[in-house]
């Protein structure tokens, strides 16, 4: 038998038992001719919603707009700071200035990925409005303990749908607000591009729904410069029938990540570690070591899927150079140098971790 590499991610596979159910939700939709902000826009919320455990979701049009729609909700505006991590997609930071606000970066805790209270502490100032606290690679960050220093947490979730917080609940329920991307790719992912904005608090929900709007209640009347920035209907149907499977999936991502555990892979080289009482549902399996490069190497050639996704942190991005002067992150530097993203899906076989650890075992004796 010809061995094959293991590919980095696996939408496919999951999908294909949902084919004719979203095939026929896709046709009813274009049978309605409701394409913008109709039924489906609105179940998806309600049963967005109840699944995090807040009592309201907008649908926006993609991950990057609910970040900066969310922050603006929220009452971020011009002269204010926003605390976020470097290490994170570019998009976590990209957001927040067209809120008028100075994105101020912070570290992570190497360990988890994820900000911690000491780390946002370190950033704050009389200015700091918010802090984004990115849920990286599916990891749950502390969210309870940052709003303990007195200021609101804006979550970013998008990458982090169908993982658990301690206490039971859900990353989109725990802070003041939170924020998803639909993105294909995602642990829930659509055809396309799409997002959305979770709260428990009725008056960002309703200012974000404005804003998603062009500023409008009723298309008449413009209160605010908004946004054209709306999950459309056929997102919203195709999405409709992934959330009831979104908690299996979760499983098999927690399930992928034991079988890495026990094929070895953590005697190699340094696995991700939960946050607290949390029970990451993985969206990318990211791994250490110092001598990465030779694991890259090695992964490589055996053709198994792998990607180093920010070896240059936000805060050295030439767009943000500007906002970083004099910023310190070694944790964030080491991080970028150290990290590399292996194979990682819901359905994940015993067989593949085999393989994947295998492949780095030979690089790397222990
Ligand atoms: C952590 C994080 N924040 C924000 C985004 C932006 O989402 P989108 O691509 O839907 O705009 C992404 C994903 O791409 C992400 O991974």
């Amino acid at each position: 038998m010809v061995a094959v590499g293991v590919p980095l991610f696996d939408t496919t596979t999951p999908l294909a038992p949902l084919r004719e159910r979203i095939l026929a939700r896709v046709a009813e939709v274009i049978d309605s001719s409701r394409y913008i902000l109709g039924p489906n826009v609105d179940a998806f919320e309600r049963e967005l919603a109840s699944y995090c455990g807040a009592a309201h979701a907008v649908g926006v049009a993609n991950g990057t707009e609910a970040i900066t729609i969310a922050l603006r909700a929220m009452g971020v505006g011009e002269g204010d700071e926003v605390v976020v991590p470097s290490f994170t997609f570019y998009a976590s930071a990209e957001a927040i200035p067209p809120t008028g606000a100075t994105p101020v970066f912070c570290d992570v805790d190497p360990e988890s990925f994820c900000v911690t209270a000491d780390t946002v502490r370190a950033a704050l100032t009389r200015r700091t409005k918010a802090v984004v606290a990115v849920h990286l690679f599916g990891n749950v960050a502390p969210v309870a303990e940052i709003e303990a220093l007195g200021v609101p947490v804006l979550e970013d979730a998008a990458q982090a749908a169908g993982s658990h917080a301690a206490g039971g609940r859900r990353p989109g329920g725990i802070g003041t607000a939170a924020t998803f991307s639909f993105f294909p790719s995602k642990n829930l992912g659509c055809f396309g591009d799409g997002g959305a904005i979770v709260t428990g608090d009725e008056g960002i929900a309703e200012r974000a729904r404005v804003l998603r709007f062009h500023g409008s209640r009723d298309k008449i009347a413009y209160e605010r410069i908004g946004y054209n920035s709306r999950l459309d209907e056929l997102q919203a149907a195709i999405l409709r029938v992934q959330l009831p499977q979104l908690d299996a999936w979760s499983d098999g991502r927690r399930a992928a990540a034991v079988h890495y555990e026990r094929a070895g892979l953590g005697e190699l080289v340094v696995l991700p570690q939960p946050t607290a009482a949390a029970r990451p549902a993985w969206h990318l399996y990211v791994i250490r070591h110092q001598r990465i490069e030779t694991v890259e190497a090695a992964l490589a050639g055996a053709g198994h899927g792998h990607k180093g996704y920010y070896r240059t942190p936000v805060h050295r991005q030439p767009a943000m150079v500007a906002y970083a002067a004099g910023t310190s992150l070694p944790a964030t530097d080491e991080l970028a140098r150290t990290h590399l993203a292996i194979p990682m899906s819901p359905v994940l076989t015993v067989e593949q971790a085999a393989a994947v650890t295998g492949a780095v075992r030979a690089a790397l004796p222990a």
